[in-house]
């Protein structure tokens, strides 16, 4: 059903419909929608433009046509253009004439925007809660691996003993600052656009704070041109969501490099891996790949709609519709992606023995000797040189550096002298770095404690997000 007419003598061409139609993908949007124009219409009725009892039938049917699209029971046709002609459509068959009224004073711009912003914040709450779930399984993995020893990497080549659950609780920390970017998002998208009309402002609804604040929005745009205009709200959802998109290929990465043969430190839970159609043994870490793999389409789905952004002339133009599709995209595989990933984390088993068989291997102490000999007063260059003269040494017998004997060591530097024994183990590598943040199990396990009332903290913010969306959007 078109929403124009009185001035045009022919509908639209065919080809031209058919480019212009956003039903297949903005339905999503009518639950959004029928609330938003609720709130209208009694915008509406406070003005007079809509007596009582008008403005009581059609809430009556708006809710009772929300009801069914919930139920399934109406659904869009081919010849409704967008979410927001097939309500008016079904409205029309409630109500006849009546129910063309209740758009006065308010256009397609101010709504869709309007309906888009509830469906992000709506999405963003239910992004960070699942996000809360990842978070709190890699910070109890991170407790149960506090005393594994692991060789840790730079360049992917083994560089210092680690703490592997150390390396595991990196990735909460990366995941809250995902989790505080969701927070800052909800607090800086919180104005409602609706009243802002086509671009002017409504002649007919003139306190755009109402329902503002009717649809929990914190206070209404402050001005009608750029409220129909500005998707920042979008494009900033979708870098948040990039971020997560990245962090989560960059996880995958690493479980995929984890559980293979040579590396052998991850086990996948059955539940959480592949097999082969022609070849029986394998076990694929189809879900850590799939992790890494959806990356491209996060990231891409922000630049799609940069791009689009980029040159519009600020107020709405149709090219803002292609703002839909990307951003269900991104929600819908990030939400698709977050409770395989938590289930991926929380049922891998590390083999202990074997990552801390490789910890001390390729010279991994080195460190240690130079620092040795720096806590000695020997300049560190120098005692870099010294150590870099321990692993050559090392080099030539074919031995690790920590297994030249006291001997060996004494006779490179006089300064490497018996106690210098006690730091060449991973252990005592680990023990020694005991500042905040640091390798050493004291210290992770403030880590994780920290970590703990952050998350905590999310947890609760979004569950009480959610409880307000919800007693909003529920009439
Ligand atoms: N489907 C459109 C969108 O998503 C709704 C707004 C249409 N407005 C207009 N002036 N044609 O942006």
């Amino acid at each position: 059903m078109a929403l124009w007419g009185g001035r045009f003598s022919a509908g639209p061409a065919q080809s031209a419909a058919i480019l212009s139609r956003s039903i297949h993908f903005d339905w999503v949007l009518a639950p959004y929608d029928i609330r938003v124009n609720i709130a209208h219409v009694r915008g509406l009725e406070s003005t007079g433009v809509l007596s009582h009892a008008d403005s009581e039938k059609i809430m009556v049917a708006l809710l009772a046509l929300g009801e069914e699209i919930a139920a399934g029971s109406f659904h869009p046709i081919a010849a409704d253009e967008d979410v927001h002609s097939a309500i008016e459509r079904g409205l029309i068959a409630k109500l006849g004439e009546l129910g063309g009224a209740f758009r006065a004073g308010r256009s397609r711009n101010d709504l869709v925007v309007t309906d888009f912003k509830l469906y992000l914040i709506d999405h963003m709450i239910a992004l960070g809660a699942s996000l809360t779930e990842l978070i709190e399984e890699f910070t109890n993995k991170a407790d149960e691996y506090k005393s594994a020893i692991a060789p840790g990497f730079t360049h992917l080549q083994h560089a210092q003993p680690i703490n592997f659950g150390h390396e595991l609780a990196k990735h909460s920390q990366a995941l809250l600052r995902d989790a505080s970017r969701i927070h800052d998002w909800l607090a800086r998208n919180s104005l409602s656009p609706l009243g802002a009309g086509a671009l002017a402002g409504s002649a007919l609804v003139p306190h755009p704070e109402r329902s503002a604040d009717e649809l929990g929005f914190s206070g209404a745009h402050q001005n009608s041109i750029d409220a129909v205009s500005d998707r920042d709200f979008v494009s900033e959802a979708l870098f948040v969501m990039a971020g997560i998109g990245t962090h989560l290929s960059r996880i995958g990465e690493e479980y995929t490099l984890w559980s293979t043969t040579e590396f052998g430190w991850a086990k996948l839970d059955d539940a959480f891996s592949t097999g082969s159609s022609i070849m029986p043994q394998k076990k694929n870490p189809d879900i850590a790949e799939l992790a890494r793999g959806k990356s491209g389409r996060l990231v891409g789905n922000l630049m799609t709609v940069l791009t689009m952004l980029k040159g519009l002339p600020f107020a709405y133009n149709r090219d803002l519709q292609e703002d839909k599709e990307p951003t269900f995209d991104s929600m819908n595989t990030l939400l698709t992606l977050l409770p395989a990933l938590t289930g991926m984390v929380g049922t891998t088993s590390f083999d202990t023995q074997r990552m801390a068989a490789g910890a001390v291997s390729s010279h991994a102490l080195a460190t240690e000797i130079a620092d040795f000999l720096a806590k000695a007063g020997v300049p560190f260059a120098t005692a870099h040189e010294i150590s870099g003269r321990c692993v050559q040494v090392a080099e030539e017998r074919s031995l690790d550096v920590h297994e030249l004997s006291d001997a060996d060591l004494l006779a490179i530097d006089s300064r490497l002298t018996s106690e210098l024994r006690a730091n060449l183990s991973a252990v005592g590598a680990i023990s020694s770095r005991t500042s905040i943040g640091a390798t050493s199990t004291t210290s992770l396990i403030k880590q994780i404690h920290d970590l703990n009332a952050r998350n905590q903290k999310f947890i609760q913010y979004f569950d009480s997000k959610r409880s307000d969306f919800l007693e909003m959007i529920t009439l």
